[in-house]
């Protein structure tokens, strides 16, 4: 069953706690780009980040930051898909005023969410919320449909760009090459190897058989 946020929310969970390896939920709901389904983007990597309201400061630095940045989502396959309770009428006035008062176009869509069906579905509710402002969550998705990774910040610390955009890189790395990307990782500097399996194979790599550089990689 399909979850929709402006349709039909009965047949979800109330609340659920998504992890890492999970699928993600599908779900229709009207966006600022026009009905949209997630399994539609099946085949490409999704940044689905929910924010706490529009028309907000810290809200409007991260848009204002992901639209800058938004060509270099998609030149690695990433959508991004913003969601928040809000309704659509406000996600179009929100995105109007970031640009005719800040000269910025937001060029991805935002669900509107006002029964919090998806919210619910995904778990971007705050725990100690008081009202339907959702968490700072973010679910990276891979082309398969399955979470990759889940951040969640507080309605009061914007969310780095950057470091989405490293969190996509380094992913997309892992897939590629088999290693694994260690602290601070950037595309282009070295990753490392997966660990060792055997007694000898560790014998072999000798001292440091537990932090081993793998190839390097492209930029
Ligand atoms: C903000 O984006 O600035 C914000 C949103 C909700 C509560 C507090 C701050």
């Amino acid at each position: 069953m399909i979850a929709s946020s402006s349709v039909e929310t009965s047949s979800l969970p109330r609340c659920t706690s998504l992890r890492i390896g999970d699928r993600a939920p599908d779900f229709s709901a009207r966006t600022t780009h026009g009905e949209f389904i997630m399994s539609a983007l099946r085949g490409h990597w999704v940044l689905l980040f929910a924010h706490p309201a529009d028309f907000t400061p810290v809200c409007t630095s991260e848009f204002i930051a992901l639209a800058r940045s938004a060509e270099e989502f998609q030149q690695r396959d990433c959508a991004l898909l913003g969601i928040s309770a809000d309704s659509l009428p406000a996600h179009l006035a929100w995105v109007e005023a970031i640009h005719t008062q800040f000269g910025i176009q937001i060029p991805f869509p935002i669900i509107e969410d006002p029964s919090l069906a998806v919210a619910r579905a995904y778990g971007m509710i705050d725990g100690t919320a008081q009202d339907s402002a959702t968490v700072r969550s973010v679910f990276m998705i891979d082309p398969s449909g399955t979470i990759r990774s889940i951040l969640n910040y507080p309605a009061t610390v914007g969310r780095s760009v950057p470091e989405l955009l490293r969190l996509l890189c380094a992913l997309q790395e892992v897939d590629r090459a088999g290693t694994l990307t260690p602290e601070s990782w950037q595309p282009g500097d070295r990753t490392v190897a997966p660990p060792l399996q055997t007694q000898a194979a560790v014998e072999k790599a000798g001292a440091k058989w537990f932090f081993q550089p793998a190839g390097k990689t492209r930029p």
